[in-house]
């Protein structure tokens, strides 16, 4: 019998869900999902694991409800880059809709390869999270399954763009550039979690005003205000959350516990706890399966454990971090005694300074454009004329910062520790340095070159 069917062809990378499915979001008020492949990488165990990492890592500790997570943050971005091809580039000349699946999956992905508290992990194992989320897109897991549905060569695709090695250059400014989806996403969200008022600007006005080109994403001129609002905004952000002393207490304690432990492995002392799941890190060793493993609540379930190691340094290190006893913070300029010189005064007083003395310095670039000594790539603005200018040629506000880094030093100790040393002469050395560079603290800007 003949039967006339038609037959409509829908690859895996096109294809809709039944419904569309929503989350409920406090900065997005909702996040759509609409496409298969998407629906598929988010039941994925590699990305469900981002649940049980913090987007702030040890920032809770000053802002008690910074507990949101890399999976919120994730979503968040692919939100945010389907709303800007769905709602402002689709059927504009410059944009490829074939681009799309692309485009949202390596939003989604972007943030894949974050390990548990991920500064201290980077500094402490020779990780890093940019390389681990190459390696679970192109490697033996259920992301990368999924990705292959669409094409064999996807996942490798997917990991270019967040590498920011593919030859689409517009969709990797979607997703990496000085206004991107990752900031507009985790500034809201930040600031919302942390309660400070921040980190708010108008993205609503900035995406409808952004428009596809070649290579970048541009943002029309009249946008320009509310581009100098994100800006600062992220600025803020930087110096009263991100860089905040306390918050940065909190990683000093957390990197010196898992510093200690890696040299007490090292050198074959036997845990109560054993370390089980740290000995891939203590050895560099591990395998993409061991790293998705380790997520926060095993890392905080060790450092429970460990308060009650025999050896003192890791048992008090693990306390404070467990109790938040954290150290105590000094401004330091380094303009009356070098960090060596007082290492030397810890010494003498007969604290460890390998895990009770710690300098940390921090500094950002606000903004910069591609120039001798900057490889950032500017934010353009499109003028009515279809001419094109670099943002801080036309912002006095992005102006004024462009090119100009601020930098700042901390030093961390606990403060007992100071008070309890016998000897008077270096107790008083200690306390009058440490009150000295205070006074004399300024805070250093240095043009950028
Ligand atoms: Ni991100």
């Amino acid at each position: 019998m003949n039967r006339r069917t038609t037959l409509t062809f829908t690859t895996y990378a096109t294809q809709k869900l039944p419904e569309e499915k929503v989350f409920k979001d406090p900065i997005h008020r909702y996040i759509h999902v609409r496409d298969q492949v998407i629906w598929d990488l988010i039941k994925t165990k590699e990305f469900q694991r981002l649940r049980r990492i913090k987007q702030l890592g040890t920032l809770y500790l000053s802002f008690h409800t910074a507990e949101h997570s890399r999976f919120g943050h994730s979503l968040g971005v692919y939100e945010i880059v389907r709303r800007l091809i769905d709602d402002s580039f689709d059927g504009r000349e410059a944009w490829n809709n074939d681009d799309r699946p692309l485009a949202l999956c390596a939003a989604l992905l972007h943030d894949l390869g974050h390990g548990p508290f991920s500064h201290s992990f980077e500094k402490i194992f020779n990780t890093d999270h940019e390389q681990f989320t190459q390696k679970i897109i192109t490697g033996p897991t259920e992301v990368n399954s999924v990705l292959r549905r669409v094409s064999e060569d996807f996942p490798q695709q997917v990991a270019d763009v967040i590498n920011k090695t593919h030859e689409n250059k517009l969709v990797i400014s979607m997703i990496s550039s000085q206004i991107d989806a990752d900031r507009m996403d985790y500034l809201q969200r930040d600031a919302y979690f942390t309660g400070v008022t921040y980190g708010q600007f108008d993205m609503e006005r900035i995406l409808r005003l952004m428009r596809p080109s070649k290579d970048e994403v541009l943002i029309k001129e009249s946008g320009m205000h509310a581009v100098e609002n994100f800006i600062m905004s992220r600025y803020q952000m930087y110096w009263q959350v991100y860089f905040h002393p306390v918050s940065r207490g909190g990683e000093v304690l957390l990197n010196n516990c898992l510093k200690r432990a890696k040299q007490l492995y090292n050198e074959g002392y036997t845990f109560k706890k054993y370390p089980a799941d740290f000995i891939p890190f203590f050895e560099e060793s591990m395998t993409i399966e061991q790293y998705v493993d380790l997520d926060e609540a095993v890392v905080v379930y060790y450092l429970k454990a460990w308060i009650n190691e025999d050896d003192a340094i890791l048992s008090d290190l693990s306390r404070r971090f467990i109790n938040r006893d954290l150290f105590k913070y000094m401004p330091f300029d380094g303009s009356i005694i070098t960090i060596t010189e007082l290492t030397d005064l810890f010494i003498q007083a007969g604290i460890d300074p390998n895990y009770y003395f710690v300098s940390e310095s921090f500094s950002d670039l606000p903004y910069d454009y591609d120039r001798p000594g900057s490889d950032r790539q500017p934010i353009h603005l499109l003028r009515r004329n279809g001419k094109i200018r670099e943002i801080s040629s036309q912002s006095l506000v992005i102006h004024s910062i462009t090119g100009i880094n601020r930098q700042d030093y901390k030093l961390y100790y606990p403060k007992e520790f100071i008070s309890d040393i016998e000897d008077d002469q270096v107790r008083n050395a200690i306390n009058s340095i440490l009150a000295v560079s205070y006074t004399h603290l300024t805070l250093p800007t240095t043009p950028y070159v």
